[in-house]
């Protein structure tokens, strides 16, 4: 997979390198380009903004010089991601499709936005999807790229050292994952609960599952009320 940053910040998106993601570009599972907006302006400010039509606070980022950024990096197999509040809400799903992708290319704005007919041109060309990653404001697109990039990545075949790992992940049966537990056995007074320690693996699993069960009850009733009849079991339906 081939992932694309335009910023006016490419030092912020450096631990794009790090970690799980820099031993996935040395392993050639993806190839990452950060590409600094100003490289697109001409005049001697290398002005990327201006003031917006119809008044207001802020600044707005100029079309021209993100319509020839993204003439440059996008190619007809991309999808273009712009990062901002005022889109759609990231999920587990969305990165799930992401993983899917050739090619991602993320715009991060800065100010009050992106001049709208950026996306709407880019929209002739390629998908064009505006995604939030949660409902507060950031001061631009950067950080939430790490979070969605991160999220995509690990879902790659060969990223992830267990895959098994990605299967069992909070959302991937649509509940939150509920507590783990190591050595020692017993850790300033607390026990690891002894089920966990019985070797019944049936009946770990259904530990494990009424434990992720109520840890969604009381953090997040929203995911459970979205699971299906079908999602559940008859002994769900008693938790
Ligand atoms: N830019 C500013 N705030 C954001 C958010 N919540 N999600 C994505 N991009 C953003």
């Amino acid at each position: 997979m081939k992932l694309d940053v335009v910023t006016i910040f490419p030092e912020y998106l450096q631990p794009l390198r790090a970690a799980l993601l820099g031993r996935a570009i040395e392993r050639g599972l993806i190839e990452i380009g950060v590409h600094d907006l100003r490289d697109w302006t001409y005049d001697v400010h290398r002005a990327v903004d201006d003031a917006p039509y119809g008044g207001g606070p802020g600044m707005v980022m100029k079309p021209q010089v993100w319509g020839e950024a993204l003439d440059t990096v996008c190619t007809e197999r991309s999808r273009l991601v712009v990062p901002t509040p005022a889109g759609t809400p990231f999920t587990q799903t969305m990165a799930r499709a992401y993983a899917e992708e050739e090619h991602l290319v993320f715009a991060c704005g800065r100010y009050e936005g992106i001049d709208q007919r950026v996306f709407d041109d880019a929209a002739r060309r390629m998908p064009v999807d505006e995604v939030s990653i949660g409902d507060y404001v950031l001061v631009g697109g950067e950080a939430a790229v790490l979070v969605m990039v991160e999220a995509v990545v690990r879902l790659l075949p060969g990223v992830l050292g267990n895959p098994v790992s990605a299967e069992q992940d909070s959302f991937s049966d649509g509940l939150l994952e509920g507590p783990s537990y190591t050595r020692p056995e017993v850790w300033r007074d607390l026990p690891v609960p002894d089920v966990l320690r019985s070797g019944n693996h049936a009946h770990i699993d259904r530990w494990r599952r009424d434990q992720a069960l109520e840890r969604t009850y009381h953090r997040r009733p929203d995911l459970l009320e979205r699971l299906g009849e079908a999602d559940l079991d008859a002994r769900d339906r008693a938790v």
